[in-house]
């Protein structure tokens, strides 16, 4: 009798297969599995056959330079990052400031590259040695200000938020008082424009090149000569992160 396999069966059939071809063995992170897997109970392990664990880099992933720049991240580690070159291009269209440019390029690089979940938190968590605070504190704040319209700029609710989220969907509480304590801030307009050209529906045909915005990255972002990640820094972990989210320790 042939017994039908569940998706989530195959798909742990076909990382066995890849885990036991590698010669290292690799344990996930609880975060990555959390929800698939109960947290609270014992990761399940591949068999290791007597193999080492995962202590570099993971040869399923391109390989990164070894003192990695912004833009290596774009290349070898970030999803396709059309949605942030076109909201860039958008504000650089609109004549907004270097600064603004640079804040719109980066806004999701949480999402493209890291955790989705409070994503403006940590991307800007993850900028902030590296650039204008005022940078970083727009993307930390374009999270809950994305909720909020604001008519003075013609900045409506998304509809892809209701098509996502549903009608009824209310943020909660510490995300309406974020919004609140930003509105009062002297910042608040460099976030509220990252929103004004946070683009969802972008025409797919447009291609914007990464290249186009080397000279703003290069005047705006302070890259660091060891690498990203090698550099001290009280967030260079969380980009060693990225470069090699499978290390066992
Ligand atoms: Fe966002
Ligand atoms: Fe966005």
């Amino acid at each position: 009798m042939i017994v039908a396999m569940t998706t989530l069966e195959r798909a742990e059939a076909a990382e066995r297969a890849m885990s036991e071809e590698l010669d290292r063995v690799v344990v996930k992170s609880v975060l990555f599995t959390s929800g698939e897997q109960d947290p609270t109970h014992p990761a399940p392990r591949p068999p290791d056959q007597g193999k080492l664990y995962m202590m570099g880099p993971d040869p399923r992933l391109p390989r990164m330079p070894d003192k990695p720049t912004l833009l290596d991240f774009f290349t070898y580690r970030f999803a396709p990052a059309n949605h942030l070159l076109q909201s860039a291009r958008l504000a650089q269209k609109s004549g907004a400031s270097e600064k603004i440019i640079l804040a719109c390029l980066l806004h999701d690089i949480a999402i493209a590259g890291f955790i989705r979940s409070d994503h403006g938190y940590w991307g800007a968590q993850l900028l902030e040695p590296y650039v204008d605070e005022e940078v970083s504190w727009a993307i930390r704040y374009h999270q809950a200000l994305r909720f909020f319209a604001d008519e003075s700029v013609g900045y409506r609710y998304p509809a892809m938020y209701v098509k996502l989220f549903g009608p009824d969907y209310k943020p909660e509480p510490h995300i309406e008082r974020a919004y609140l304590d930003a509105r009062q801030h002297k910042w608040y307009m460099t976030s509220r424009l990252i929103c004004v050209n946070d683009l969802y529906s972008f025409d797919p045909t447009v291609q914007v090149r990464l290249e186009e915005f080397t000279d703003i990255v290069g005047r705006n972002f302070r890259q660091p000569k060891e690498g990203l990640g090698f550099d001290g820094s009280p967030t260079a972990h969380m980009w060693r992160t990225i470069i090699a989210p499978t290390k066992y320790l």
